[in-house]
């Protein structure tokens, strides 16, 4: 499965930023986790050091990181973290960046190469010593949790990611039934480990995890063109996204 995504992905990654459908569901996602994460409505977003899971080529991580104080975006495919890495060596200072993206599988909280990123941009922050291993406030991701198996495993390392009272705060869109398997194409099912998230199973997963606060909410809608398949006619469909959120116990 990881490698049938690493190789769409990877082929993927050079146009991924020039499909307006992307761009616009990546900026929905950022809108509505910035309405429901406190620190963003307080004014006290630029404390947070976040942890993207599935960043791709960072069309939501570089919409945020303006807004906090790092971002370490990983995903498993090769030329998604190339084209992420490009745009931050295409910054004006990039040598100031306070992200970066590293290929790892979400399957360690305390994995060498999440860790190494982190503390490279506490360093160049002037932070003279950190946490070890290395803590985030909050953790995000979008589009990415229909590709993990094992979703209630990866809930309970992102909870080993966070500081006590970390947040995650979570994008993908919904299984509201069978029509939801159009939202890809037949060519592109293969790596998709379910079609959406169900809001009754994610909501109870984040609860078993331990987390707290925990709300499951349709953020937004989207209206995707769909393929013609079998008997169905090309068309456009609107595929609810849910936003899932959960805190740490302080
Ligand atoms: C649909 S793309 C979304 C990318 C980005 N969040 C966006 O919305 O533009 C899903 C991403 O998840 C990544 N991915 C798939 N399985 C993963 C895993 N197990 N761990 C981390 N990333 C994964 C893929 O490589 C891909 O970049």
């Amino acid at each position: 499965m990881t490698e049938a995504n690493n190789q769409r992905f990877s082929a993927e990654a050079a146009a991924w930023d020039s499909n307006s459908d992307h761009v616009h569901t990546c900026d929905e996602a950022v809108q509505s986790i910035m309405h429901h994460v406190p620190a963003f409505t307080e004014g006290k977003a630029k404390d947070l050091d976040v942890l993207e899971i599935g960043c791709g080529t960072g069309l939501v991580s570089f919409k945020l990181a303006p807004h906090v104080r790092s971002l370490v975006g990983v995903d498993t495919a090769d030329g998604m973290i190339d084209a992420f890495n490009a745009k931050v060596a295409a910054l004006p200072k990039p040598e100031t960046a306070n992200l970066a993206a590293v290929n790892v599988l979400v399957q360690d909280a305390d994995d060498v190469h999440v860790q190494g990123a982190a503390a490279a941009l506490a360093t160049r922050r002037g932070e003279s010593g950190h946490d070890v291993p290395y803590r985030f406030d909050l953790v995000v991701s979008h589009l990415t949790l229909h590709h993990l198996p094992w979703l209630s495993v990866v809930l309970g390392i992102l909870m080993q990611t966070l500081r006590p009272a970390g947040r995650i705060a979570l994008t993908d869109y919904e299984d509201f039934g069978s029509e939801a398997i159009r939202f890809h194409p037949a060519t592109k099912r293969e790596g998709v480990e379910s079609h959406g998230i169900k809001r009754g199973d994610i909501e109870a997963m984040i609860k078993r995890a331990g987390f707290e606060n925990v709300k499951v909410e349709t953020a937004y809608t989207f209206s995707k063109k769909v393929e013609a398949e079998g008997k169905l006619p090309e068309t456009t469909m609107d595929f609810p996204f849910l936003i899932c959120l959960g805190q740490k116990p302080s």
